[in-house]
Order: structure tokens, then sequence, then C-alpha cells
């Protein structure tokens, strides 16, 4: 069965408790479920997530064997070179993740070091982005 990291940021742990316009009412837990339930066991479906930079770089790496990440780096998207790097890496299918409309927002978002290391992005849709990630992955998986 082929094999998909999926890699929250930080924050997003705390999701349900964050603003409601950007992110959302669920949580990262019911949005894995959600998640789980698009799959219908189709893949291998690995869920991370971490508040830590060094954290997710790991986890990137002890997974280049596998065949897609679904990514949302949160804050990091706009600060780090090191997840960018480690991304580079990997030689799967990368799809960047966004619950908010992350381009229209505060200048300092649009600042954003993985949207080109990655195959495509989905954004602006809540708990939709993910969704429309696992779509994507049973087209072209
Ligand atoms: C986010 C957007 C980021 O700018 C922000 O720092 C997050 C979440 C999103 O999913 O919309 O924490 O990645």
């Amino acid at each position: 069965m082929k094999k998909v990291l999926v890699l929250n940021g930080p924050n997003l742990n705390m999701l349900g408790k964050r603003p409601q316009e950007h992110y959302g009412t669920m949580t990262l837990e019911e949005i894995n479920a959600l998640m789980k339930q698009e799959n219908q066991q189709r893949f291998e479906l690995v869920f991370y997530q971490s508040n830590h930079e060094g954290d997710l770089v790991d986890r990137i790496q002890q997974c280049l064997s596998y065949d897609a990440i679904i990514i949302n780096p949160a804050a990091y998207t706009h600060t780090s070179v090191a997840i960018r790097d480690a991304l580079e890496m990997f030689h799967g299918i990368k799809i960047e993740v966004h619950l908010s409309k992350v381009d229209e927002r505060e200048e300092f978002r649009r600042k954003n070091y993985i949207r080109d290391v990655c195959t495509i992005c989905f954004s602006g849709k809540y708990e939709g982005s993910y969704i429309e990630a696992i779509k994507y992955l049973k087209n072209s998986l």
C-alpha cells in the first residue's frame, strides 16, 4: 500500500481554539478523521504534528521513501529554509495545504519558502483543503 505522510506544523494542534474566520471550527483530530474517511483505506496515512521545526525536518528525512507528503507547515511556511531543504530531497508528490487564504492575508504571509518545491497547493477552504489533497492523490498516485 502506498504511504502518505500528513505533516502539520506549529499551533495546528490548537485548531478549534484559533480564529475561526481563518481556520474554521474543526480540531486537528476531526480533520484527520475526515481525511481517513475520504481516503477509504486507499493509502496508508501517517499523521504527525509538531510545534518544533527540527521535529518536522526529522520526520521528512525519516519518510523519504514514502510516496507523498501532505504538509501544512503553518507559520514555518513563511520562515523555514530548513523545511524547504528537507522537502527538496523528497521525490514523491508534495502537497502544500493551508486552511486559510494564506496568499490574501498579511504581507508577511506572502513570503513562502516551500511553494516552489511542492507539486501543488490547496488553500483557503478550511478542512476542505486537506480533503482536496486526498482527492488529488487518488487521481495521481
Ligand atoms: C496556515 C497559515 C499560516 O500563515 C499560519 O501561520 C498558520 C496556518 C493555514 O493553514 O492557513 O498557522 O498555514
